[in-house]
Formats: C-alpha cells, sequence, structure tokens
C-alpha cells in the first residue's frame, strides 16, 4: 500500500511512519521537513503536492496548528489560527486528496478530545476539534468507492504531557497513539471519531 502522512516529521506522525515503512510505501510530509513538503493552509499547495505524490490508498493528517487561549481574551487570534490550520487546513487535505485515493482508499485526520472533554484554555481548539469531527461523518456518507474517511479524537500525548512536565499518568503514549492511526487507514471504520 501507498500511505502519504503529512506532519510525519512531528511527534506523533513520525511514529505512524516508523510502524508504516516496514510494509507499506510512506511519503512523509512536513511544513518544513521530511521527503515532501506542503502548507496545508494554502489549497494550491495541497494540489500540488498530490500531483507530485500521485495515487494513494491512505492519506494521514498529524498537522494543524492549536492555540491555547482564555475565552475573554480579547483577540481573534487563537480562532483565526485553528480555523485556518487545523480545520481548513484539513479540510484541504480532504477535498484535494480523496480524488488521489485509490479505491478502497481512506483518509484519517486529527481533531482533540478536548471537544469531548472540556479543559480551561481550548475554547478554539474544542471549536476546532468538533467541527473535524462533524466534517468526517457527513463526508463518510458521500465518499464513493468504498473510500473512508475518520478523526482521531486525540488527547494528550504521554510524550508530549512529558516534555511540558505534566502528569502523563493517563496519557497514551505515542506507539499506541500511532497503532490507532494505523488501524483506523487500514481498517473498516468510517465517519468515526475515534477517541483516543
Ligand atoms: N501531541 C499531543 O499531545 C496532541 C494532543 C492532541 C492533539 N494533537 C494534535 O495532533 C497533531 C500532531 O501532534 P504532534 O505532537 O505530533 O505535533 P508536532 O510534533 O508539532 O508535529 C506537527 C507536524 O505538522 C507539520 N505541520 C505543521 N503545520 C503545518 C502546515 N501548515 N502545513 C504542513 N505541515 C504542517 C509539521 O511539519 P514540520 O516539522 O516540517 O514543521 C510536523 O510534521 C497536531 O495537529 C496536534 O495539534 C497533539
Amino acid at each position: 500500500m501507498k500511505a502519504i502522512v503529512i506532519g510525519g516529521t512531528g511527534l506523533v506522525g513520525s511514529e505512524v511512519v516508523s510502524q508504516l515503512r516496514p510494509d507499506h510505501e510512506v511519503i512523509s510530509v512536513g511544513r518544513t521537513r521530511g521527503d515532501m513538503q506542503v502548507n496545508i493552509e494554502e489549497r494550491a499547495s495541497v494540489k500540488a503536492l498530490f500531483e507530485r505524490t500521485g495515487p494513494v490508498d491512505a492519506i494521514i493528517s498529524l498537522a494543524g496548528d492549536g492555540v491555547f487561549g482564555a475565552f475573554d481574551d480579547d483577540t481573534d487570534e487563537a480562532y483565526a489560527r485553528v480555523l485556518k490550520s487545523k480545520v481548513m487546513g484539513q479540510v484541504n487535505i480532504a477535498r484535494q486528496g480523496h480524488p488521489y485515493l485509490n479505491e478502497g482508499g481512506s483518509i484519517t485526520l486529527t481533531s482533540g478530545a478536548v471537544s469531548r472533554h472540556p479543559m480551561p484554555g481550548t475554547a478554539a481548539i474544542a471549536l476546532g476539534a468538533g467541527a473535524l469531527d462533524a466534517f468526517v461523518g457527513s463526508v463518510a456518507l458521500e465518499l464513493k468507492e468504498g473510500k473512508r474517511i475518520n478523526a482521531i479524537s486525540l488527547s494528550l500525548v504521554k510524550e508530549s504531557a512529558e516534555k511540558l512536565g505534566w502528569d502523563s499518568a493517563n496519557c497514551v503514549p505515542v506507539k499506541r497513539v500511532a497503532q490507532r492511526y494505523l488501524d483506523a487507514a487500514f481498517g473498516p471504520i468510517n465517519g468515526q471519531a475515534i477517541a483516543l
């Protein structure tokens, strides 16, 4: 199978790439690093990426900025970033990428657990995560040729919590997180926000 991992140079993405590489042809894509580069915020950049890769069996996205900020912050910055990057960036990936999916292929996006488990300071991120969960549910109804789309509703990864000096006792290690991306990409699930 041929897989493209957008955000494949990051913490989670590089583990997804490592787990895929023994069995699949993998293109790791970053904003500044990786086998290829893209800016998911630019529709033309995403289109150009898929023109380069050609047909693929799995599109996996771990890209998209989320910005923490208090609800009463008077600027629009956090909302603008989340909507342009995490939401519309991944919508760009799905919209530009699906014509390049082989029959039975899949798209796996990344949303976020804060839409299900509210946390102070994450209003913008939660807004974006909920939007992506709704998006995949709807798009799944319209995809043809056995193509599928899901979102991983990701909670704080153990290694990220450790880096921040936060309690990581209940967090999921990156190796297990990556496994769920592979399950979503190659299993039967469709139109789901997969809680992790
Ligand atoms: N880690 C966590 O605990 C956690 C929890 C919940 C949700 N998430 C979300 O899950 C995703 C992956 O997390 P992570 O910790 O692996 O992130 P990370 O280490 O910061 O990696 C981000 C990846 O996305 C790429 N990227 C960022 N902006 C991009 C853009 N505009 N266009 C193309 N590529 C772009 C980066 O490329 P370069 O390396 O080239 O810059 C990198 O490969 C993120 O969206 C994050 O918000 C993470």
